[in-house]
């Protein structure tokens, strides 16, 4: 018996050591945690697929090539995790549907949590709410709730996770009439960086205040409850139009903008160049009913297009005819301005802006440039006092701008970083110049913002009292070992 152990010790030593000179990818860290969590989750290492779906963002310059990737099943799971990697010191990511825009701010060389495992969704129609769970994609959120003809106020293209969207605002096709999802959370599940798990609801005035805007700063969060609303069919699409028709379509969204007061109504106009296929504009129509009302995007729809998909149709199919995968796995940058008003004289600067840099970085190893201006109504997110860590103020609407680049080369990142950069600028102190005063001192929106944005940008005079809470809710600074905008 003594001797059959010893032989089994011996042989499992022999093996050990052939595992060690195949060099199989291993970590001390990963191993901790494999030992240390339940069946529910598991670690990937690279060269399985698990591994590079885990490492994955629709931005490749926002992936990095992690140690292992983690996929916690559990709320408690995820604790034990956060205790291991505090105490080693460990880098770690934080990854749900990987839309980041900025590197490192969902990706890390060390640890890459990943939540794809927290992926139901439960309707509570006596609530009028439904339990997300943070590893979710929009789109399936929105189908899984179809079946109960209700819907939440989440994200306006295909692909777009729920966990990053709704920590940083996130602005809806419905956030005319709901206000940001954000305004729509009722409860969050969360574990803390200590790794206890608790849900946040609004008598935890701090931090249910902090979690609307603050993104990883003070944990991690399992699961958002959110508000449902009814969903009927919805009427729109996406218009493909020449750019030589980009007057009508500046003339038509400054109409808009300026003119429609009907909240279900929504739109937004893009000016897009793609390299090999030339400038075009992109019209995204949305009204929240089978037919929108007679006259309010006439001066869209009598715009001669190459092609136009707007119709009655499902509110998953509206959100999924928006061709947003043009770009996958390409570099990538967004920026943004929070515009006061969509004027034709800023729309003006907007269009020479997307002349000037589609011309010179389609030229490089650019592949798309893309603005696309998104206006709201000016009540979109109520008069109230803030009530968020984003956005700061709660008087008119920030209209966010965005801009988009993406290219291929690594070795132009910088070139391409500098260009999104002086093209806000200009755009800003056009806005500035033509009256539009706010946008000196208008917060800008973090899921926009580029990653060298200053904190006081984007918090505004938020960023003193998030600093308190941080500094409260994580005395290690655990959090800290993750990427993003950092308390
Ligand atoms: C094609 C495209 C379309 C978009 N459309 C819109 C739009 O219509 N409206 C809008 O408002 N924004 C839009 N955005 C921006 C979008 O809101 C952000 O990219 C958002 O952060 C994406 O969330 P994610 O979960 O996919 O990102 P991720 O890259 O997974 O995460 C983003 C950030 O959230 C943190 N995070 C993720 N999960 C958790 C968690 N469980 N707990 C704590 N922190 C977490 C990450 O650490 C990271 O800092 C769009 C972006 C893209 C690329
Ligand atoms: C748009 O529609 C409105 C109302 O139907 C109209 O008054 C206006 O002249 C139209 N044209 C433009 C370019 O906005
Ligand atoms: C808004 O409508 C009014 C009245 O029809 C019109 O005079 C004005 O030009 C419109 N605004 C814009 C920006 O088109
Ligand atoms: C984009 O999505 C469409 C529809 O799902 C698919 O056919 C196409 O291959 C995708 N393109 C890329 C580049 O991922």
């Amino acid at each position: 018996m003594l001797q059959a152990l010893s032989r089994f010790a011996a042989l499992s030593l022999l093996l050990s050591r052939a595992a060690a000179n195949l060099n199989l990818p291993s970590d001390p860290v990963c191993e901790d945690i494999k030992d240390a969590v339940s069946t529910s989750s598991a670690v990937f290492y690279p060269g399985t697929l698990e591994y590079s779906k885990g490492v994955f963002h629709y931005i490749s310059s926002s992936s990095d090539s992690s140690n292992c990737v983690v996929e916690p099943g559990t709320a408690a799971d995820v604790g034990v995790i956060l205790g291991i990697l505090g105490q080693t010191k460990t880098k770690f990511g934080v990854k749900g549907g990987g839309h980041a825009s900025n590197p490192g701010f969902s990706s890390t060389p060390g640890v890459q949590i990943y939540m794809g495992r927290f992926s139901s969704v439960v309707y509570n129609q006596a609530s009028q709410t439904a339990e997300i769970g943070a590893g979710l994609i929009w789109d399936d959120v929105y189908a899984a709730l179809e079946p109960h003809g209700v819907n939440v106020v989440g994200g306006r293209v295909s692909g777009v996770g729920v966990a990053g969207f709704t920590l940083g605002g996130g602005y809806s096709w419905k956030s005319n009439q709901y206000g940001l999802t954000i305004d729509t959370v009722t409860a969050y599940e969360l574990v803390k960086p200590d790794g206890t798990v608790t849900t946040v609801t609004p008598s935890d005035e701090d931090l249910f205040f902090a979690l609307k805007g603050g993104f990883n700063n003070f944990g991690i969060v399992t699961k958002f409850t959110l508000k449902t609303f009814p969903q009927t069919q919805v009427w729109g699409g996406v218009m493909t139009i020449p750019f030589t028709e980009h007057s009508k379509v500046s003339a038509a969204t400054a109409n808009f903008a300026a003119n429609v007061t009907d909240p279900k109504a929504s739109i937004i106009t893009t000016f897009n160049a793609v390299a090999g296929v030339g400038q075009i504009a992109e019209m995204l129509l949305f009204y929240d009913a089978p037919t929108p009302p007679d006259g309010i995007f006439n001066n869209f729809t009598s715009i001669p297009a190459l092609q136009t998909d707007v119709k009655t149709r499902s509110f998953i199919s509206l959100v999924q005819a928006s061709p947003s995968n043009v770009t996958t796995g390409q570099r990538g940058r967004f920026n943004t301005v929070s515009l006061q008003e969509i004027t034709p004289q800023i729309l003006d600067v907007i269009t020479d802006e997307f002349l000037a840099k589609s011309t010179s970085l389609l030229l490089g190893t650019g592949t798309f440039v893309s603005y696309d201006i998104e206006p709201f109504l000016s009540s979109a997110y109520g008069q109230s006092a803030s009530t968020s860590a984003y956005p700061s103020t709660r008087g008119s609407t920030i209209l966010p701008l965005n801009l988009y680049f993406a290219w291929l080369l690594p070795t132009s990142d910088s070139v391409f970083h500098d260009a999104i950069k002086e093209s806000a600028s200009t755009i800003a102190a056009a806005a500035i110049t033509q009256g539009q005063n706010a946008v000196s001192s208008n917060v800008v929106y973090p899921n926009y913002a580029t990653w060298d944005t200053p904190l006081e940008k984007v918090y505004g005079a938020n960023l003193p009292r998030l600093e308190a809470i941080k500094a409260s809710v994580d005395p290690q600074n655990i959090m800290g070992l993750a990427g993003g905008f950092k308390f």
